[in-house]
């Protein structure tokens, strides 16, 4: 029997695809960077799964409602009140968003020379890290980077691994951070042993353990799923016990709390507390909003609570599983086991002709975009960057493109569309090109940086 949609639509938005030469003009218009593509001329989005989802007519009835008063507003309560509930920390600064978090951590416990160990930093966590003169440290397991692995738990951390470094460096490390679950190798989870594990390392150490929570339902959902003991826990129960090991957390809200903006910094320590909150008021916003409107707090706190319920995660995930699963059939190499927000196609083994240095992954998103609308985005030696030191391109452990899948926007009959996309591109996939850079920048150069394809 076929599957029942968990939503019914009410306000809809038309789609239209544009055509081919209409495609290659768009791209040409912004140099070959999906970034600067316009939204118009986009058939599916699949760019990221950040701020881009459906509002549910609840969050949208909490916004009518949202209190703008600069302190002690409701919505401000509201949020406080559900972040302490969902997440279990005491205290709650409200930042702008997740890379907010990292900034204002970040510029207060790292100093030049510091190391901040953990399993794959996201690239702005990276960067935050790197601005301020210290050196974020991946330590994920080495299989998480071998597609064939079929481990449940890709985003582990390399306990040995970690422990050398805290035994090594300890003093120069203000804390260690695990990112659940672990976007950059895949979307893939982290195991309540490993968050367990890891966290009894840290205090053995006297070093801080927080986490990257920008999609620590997605985690949960796969810890039930696929770790022995936890199948009859509920979701709540795997929350609490997996925020239990941590000192604080990192939280961008436009991910699993199912919110078009915000983030917030969780803490147990009331001292660190302290000291972080005037920095939060310094950079993000108000120590009542964070530069979060009383509208969007009011959304969050609902988006919260609904992000972790169990029949909306296996909605979710099994989505993603769906496109996965089709890109499979047509035979496109994808990272597995499939991961919880996005399908990662693996571009570096299904365009060979393209060099690590001409970034196959950011050549495969615009040759996407061209054969048909479908926005997505490289995770490779692109967003690596260069060495902060040496100048030197990074060269990534692989060179991936990620479809991200927008919470509540998208239904089958659109993942339908983009395996159609990919079958097309099959019998052609030896004719794209390369890229290279026609003007690159820097931080985060990806976003801005303009290319042009290598001549054939
Ligand atoms: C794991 C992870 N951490 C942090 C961030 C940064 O969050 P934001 O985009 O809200 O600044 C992202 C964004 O995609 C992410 O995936």
């Amino acid at each position: 029997m076929a599957t029942l949609p968990l939503y019914k639509q009410k306000v809809v938005e038309e789609i239209r695809l544009i055509s081919r030469s209409e495609r290659l003009k768009s791209l040409k218009r912004a140099d070959f960077n999906p970034f600067m593509l316009h939204s118009e001329d986009i058939a599916v989005d699949l760019l990221t799964d950040s701020g881009t989802g459906a509002l549910s007519q609840e969050q949208c009835a909490a916004e009518e409602e949202g209190d703008e008063t600069y302190c002690g507003s409701k919505s401000w309560r509201a949020l406080e009140h559900s972040a302490k509930s969902v997440l279990g920390f005491p205290y709650v600064i409200p930042v702008h968003q997740g890379r907010g978090a990292e900034h204002v951590v970040d510029f207060v416990l790292v100093k030049k020379g510091s190391l901040v160990p953990g399993n794959a930093h996201f690239d702005t966590t990276k960067a935050n890290i790197e601005v301020m003169g210290g050196k974020p440290i991946d330590c994920t397991i080495s299989e998480a980077y071998d597609p064939s692995s079929g481990l449940p738990f890709k985003g582990n951390i390399d306990l040995p691994r970690l422990e050398k470094i805290l035994k090594k460096h300890g003093t120069k490390i203000p804390y260690v951070l695990s990112t659940i679950t672990c976007n950059q190798v895949g979307g893939q989870p982290v195991s309540m042993k490993n968050l367990k594990e890891s966290s009894a390392l840290c205090k053995k150490y006297g070093i801080r353990f927080f986490l990257d929570v920008a999609r620590f339902a997605e985690n949960a959902y796969f810890i039930k799923k696929r770790e022995k003991g936890f199948g009859k826990r509920s979701i709540k129960s795997i929350i609490d016990e997996m925020m239990s090991y941590a000192d604080g957390a990192l939280m961008s809200a436009k991910k699993n709390a199912l919110n078009q903006s915000g983030g917030l910094i969780l803490l147990r320590n009331k001292e660190l507390f302290e000291i972080l909150q005037p920095y939060g008021a310094l950079f993000a916003g108000g120590i009542q909003y964070g530069a979060m409107s009383g509208k969007a707090m009011a959304s969050l706190a609902v988006g919260l609570k609904e992000g972790v319920k169990e029949r909306y995660l296996e909605y979710r995930v099994a989505q993603i599983e769906y496109l996965g699963n089709k890109l499979r059939e047509i035979g496109v190499p994808i990272v597995l086991p499939i991961g919880g927000h996005a399908v990662f196609v693996n571009a570096g083994e299904w365009l060979p002709q393209i060099r690590w240095n001409l970034f196959p992954g950011h050549s495969l998103a615009c040759a996407l975009y061209l054969e048909g609308g479908v926005r997505a985005v490289e995770i490779g030696s692109l967003l690596e960057n260069r060495d902060p030191k040496t100048r030197e391109n990074r060269r990534a452990k692989w060179e991936l493109l990620r479809l991200a899948i927008p919470h509540r926007l998208y239904v089958k009959e659109h993942l339908d569309y983009v395996a159609d996309v990919f079958r097309k591109l099959s019998e052609k996939r030896s004719s794209v090109r390369g890229v290279e850079f026609v003007r690159e920048t820097y931080p985060m150069r990806h976003f801005t940086s303009k290319f042009r394809l290598i001549k054939s």
